[in-house]
């Protein structure tokens, strides 16, 4: 068989995530029902519809206030603001389908691993095991003084924590609870089993955690591990830890030169590289014919707003582009403490120098190079060309119009990649390890560095 393309959607508990400007649409039914339960209902459906694997929500805890040295154009243009917690629309979705998965968005530098790690042991119970954990450091100095520090903690030093913080939630997930410690023996008055309950005694240099786990072992214990950091720290941290990471880059064979990079990092971990699924972004612009499909992508480009894309951006790397005001000059790469990747992107990674002009015009307008736009079968040729191109295994599926281009997208593209052998038909059975991995998977496999925390065979 075919290697099969994996399909996240990409979502956010807010009006908009980063379809900048398209809240404005009249069809974006996010942008009013962001909060509602059945919105949340109805988009488990449709994606369980679409056999997507799995729903992704990103999340942040503070506002985007760098561009302009300002929150204003964030709170105006609604850059992932106002925002809800996403981990309550986890077990509404789960409720609504059978088979749809749950990535996770939680920062390591803003949570505690204690906390933490009941949280999502709760929603993996609850999700009967379709969960993931998309690990995340947070860029933002607004979260730093809203969790009363000065200053963020540095780009580096957070992916330090963000290690010991996983060390924790690992010894929590597999090395506290053995399997048969519920007994629910009434006869001998047994509920659990004490012997069968250990404590963690974790000592570090971040936290201090005897344990042990408040919730008895989930049906995949440690969720599946999504990641994302692309600096030489985060590709490290990626190749430790993550079972499914997600690259870019601005050719294919750069995507394809990033996942092998971190597969050989993985190697050195004593990882199996087989253990890992790389995904990449993904935005489509579908129609019946091409000409609805480009009409479709000119609304779209009349409503982008650059503001928008410049706040975002501001936040994510550090860069204010309110302060580029000569335009000719080159925008050089400077260090920051924020996304290190996405400073690099724009500077030292692109393949040419770039004059601030260049950049800045980069924003103000939607750029064909951000989704593939045409017929049901000109998609699935990009599509199809790009799998094949890069070697990832997957995409994260972002939306202009919620859930407009996700209805567009199931009912256009998903039978046309069906046909051409390269998405699933039906779902795997099993935990979302399992449907990743293959049957019998539902535990992080022995070369993880979750699995060597354990004391005792699960
Ligand atoms: C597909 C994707 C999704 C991401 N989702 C989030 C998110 O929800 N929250 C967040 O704080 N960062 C998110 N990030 C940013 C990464 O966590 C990371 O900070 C970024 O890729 C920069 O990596 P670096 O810090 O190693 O340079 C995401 C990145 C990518 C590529």
């Amino acid at each position: 068989m075919a290697k099969q393309i994996r399909l996240n959607a990409f979502e956010m508990t807010s009006a908009m995530l980063n379809s900048h400007g398209l809240w404005k649409h009249p069809d974006n039914v996010r942008t009013r029902r962001y909060k509602d339960l059945d919105y949340y209902t109805e988009l488990a459906q449709l994606l369980e519809r679409g056999k997507f694997d799995a729903v992704f929500f990103a999340d942040v805890i503070g506002i985007y206030d760098v561009y302009k040295a300002s929150r204003d154009p964030a709170i105006r243009e609604g850059v992932q603001v106002p925002l809800n917690d996403p981990a309550f629309a986890i077990p509404i979705m789960a409720q609504a389908t059978k088979h749809l998965s749950f990535a996770l968005t939680v920062s390591t530098t803003y949570d505690h691993p204690y906390a933490h790690a009941r949280r999502m042991s709760t929603l993996d119970h609850l999700t009967k095991g379709r969960l993931a954990w998309n690990v995340v450091t947070s860029y933002l100095p607004s979260a730093a003084r809203n969790f009363g520090h000065d200053e963020m903690m540095k780009h580096d030093d957070r992916y330090e924590l963000a290690d010991e913080f996983l060390e924790v939630a690992y010894k929590l997930w597999e090395a506290s609870w053995e399997d048969g410690a519920i007994v629910n023996d009434v006869r001998r008055n047994l509920f659990a089993d004490p012997s069968k309950v250990h404590e963690i005694n974790h000592v570090g240099k971040f936290f201090r955690v005897p344990g042990p786990h408040l919730s008895e072992p989930s049906p995949q214990r440690t969720p599946v591990i999504y990641q994302a950091g692309s600096s030489p720290k985060g590709r490290d941290f990626a190749a430790k830890h993550a079972e499914c990471l997600f690259v870019g880059g601005p050719t294919p064979e750069a995507t394809r030169s990033s996942i092998q990079d971190i597969k050989n990092r993985a190697e050195r971990y004593g990882r199996d590289p087989e253990e890992i699924k790389a995904f990449t972004f993904l935005n489509v612009v579908v129609a019946e014919t091409e000409e609805e499909a480009e009409l479709k992508f000119a609304e779209y480009s009349r409503l982008w707003s650059g503001e928008a894309a410049k706040a975002q951006y501001g936040g994510s790397s550090g860069y204010d582009l309110s302060r580029y005001t000569d335009l000719d000059a080159i925008f050089e790469y400077k260090h920051t403490e924020h996304g290190q990747s996405r400073a690099a992107s724009l500077t030292k990674d692109a393949p040419k120098k770039l004059t601030v002009r260049e950049v800045l015009g980069s924003f103000d307008r939607l750029s064909r190079k951000f989704a593939i736009v045409g017929d049901p079968r000109q998609v699935a040729d990009g599509i199809q060309s790009y799998f094949e191109a890069t070697g990832v295994d997957g995409f994260n599926l972002a939306h202009f119009v919620t859930p407009g281009s996700l209805v567009d997208f199931v009912e256009l593209v998903v039978p046309e990649l069906q046909r051409r052998g390269i998405y699933k038909t039906d779902y795997e059975e099993g935990t979302f390890r399992e449907k990743l991995f293959g049957p019998g998977k539902r535990y992080l496999p022995d070369h993880h560095p979750g699995a060597k925390v354990r004391t005792f065979p699960v």
